[in-house]
């Protein structure tokens, strides 16, 4: 391993900064090169890179987005899009790919292995958490904690007015934001997409809170959640069925993946970019670095695409009791 590049993929997150940081220091702690790719798979393609040295990675530890800056691109899903790739890998005589993204990115990363046997290493970074051999993906803690704090904002006005909020968060087709953050600001109901609710459990629960004398509630509703067509339609069925709810949704959006990266997630980043670049100089490629119970793991990563659902169904039973 001479020299290894790293790129960020997907939709950003927090902590993909320390991530990037780390492995540009490991790197120069081995002697080895280390390369950026700017905007993800796109700066791939366009050959869009630059040499990073210790020093150009200071002061963005703290920083929320990614330094490399990040991408979608739709043309690394085209045999020739990979083949324009593998080329400019070669070409820049890289040895090994890290690369820091969820499962859009990772699914790219396989390919690289599968159809170039080309060693790539992947770190997750999505405020999802949503791949396996991770208890935590990069952004997701600091993710929590602005949802957490933005409903905590949003109960201040639910309780002046005696509304029911409908808050929709993030997490693309899992219900681990809503998950957690519903349990951490002691939401009504809290709606994801691996348990389906029902709409008539919901007006259950909304009437029995309603006569035990709550005034206002909050329902954290997940982006994949299936109740309603969406959280807007969920919102219009509900005032139908229970008129005396004054209803009103937030849709927290893209506010979730910025901000400044939590401890937790400096930490991981760090941990997981060192770890990156250790098992590419062992020959240990194919997989993504993951954390689990603490201690750093590897996953295949179709394994890390594809595994089975980590939702503790028990922090939802867990809420119910909560509502009691
Ligand atoms: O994967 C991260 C994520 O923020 C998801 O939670 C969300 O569904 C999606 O990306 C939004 O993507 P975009 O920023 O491309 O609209």
């Amino acid at each position: 391993m001479k020299t290894i590049a790293v790129l960020t993929s997907g939709g950003d997150s927090p902590g993909m900064n320390s991530s990037i940081r780390a492995v540009v220091r490991a790197c120069a702690h081995y002697q080895i090169k280390c390369i950026g790719i700017i905007r993800g798979f796109s700066g791939l393609i366009e050959n869009n890179t630059k040499v990073l040295s210790t020093r150009s990675v200071r002061g963005i530890i703290n920083r929320g987005g990614t330094f490399l800056y990040s991408a979608r691109c739709d043309e690394f899903k085209t045999t020739d899009g990979r083949k324009i790739a593998h080329k400019n890998l070669k070409d820049n005589e890289i040895d090994g790919l890290i690369v820091i993204g969820g499962d859009g990115s990772f699914t790219g990363a396989l390919k690289l292995k599968q159809e170039f046997n080309f060693p790539v290493v992947g770190i997750p970074g999505t405020i999802d958490n949503d791949l396996h051999g991770t208890s935590h993906t990069l952004g997701y803690d600091t993710a929590l904690n602005t949802v957490m704090d933005a409903i905590d904002k949003i109960r201040d006005t639910a309780i002046s007015h005696h509304r029911l909020f409908l808050v929709e968060v993030m997490g693309a087709d899992a219900g681990y934001i809503a998950l957690n953050s519903g349990l951490a600001i002691g939401a009504q109901e809290i709606l994801i997409p691996e348990v389906n609710m029902s709409f008539e459990n919901l007006i259950n629960s909304l009437k029995k809170s309603k006569k035990s004398g709550k005034t206002s509630s909050i329902i954290v509703v997940a982006e994949g959640d299936k109740t309603g067509k969406n959280v807007f339609e969920l919102a219009s069925k509900i005032e139908e069925t229970l008129p005396k709810y004054e209803t009103r949704v937030s849709v927290l959006g893209h506010i979730q993946r910025g901000g400044t990266p939590s401890c937790f997630d400096r930490v991981l980043g760090t941990q997981l970019g060192v770890k990156a670049v250790e098992s590419l100089i062992e020959g240990n490629d194919g997989n993504m670095v993951g954390i689990d119970n603490g201690k750093i793991i590897f996953t295949p990563l179709d394994k890390a695409l594809k595994g089975k659902s980590k939702i503790n169904k028990e922090l939802l039973r867990i809420s119910q009791i909560m509502n009691t």
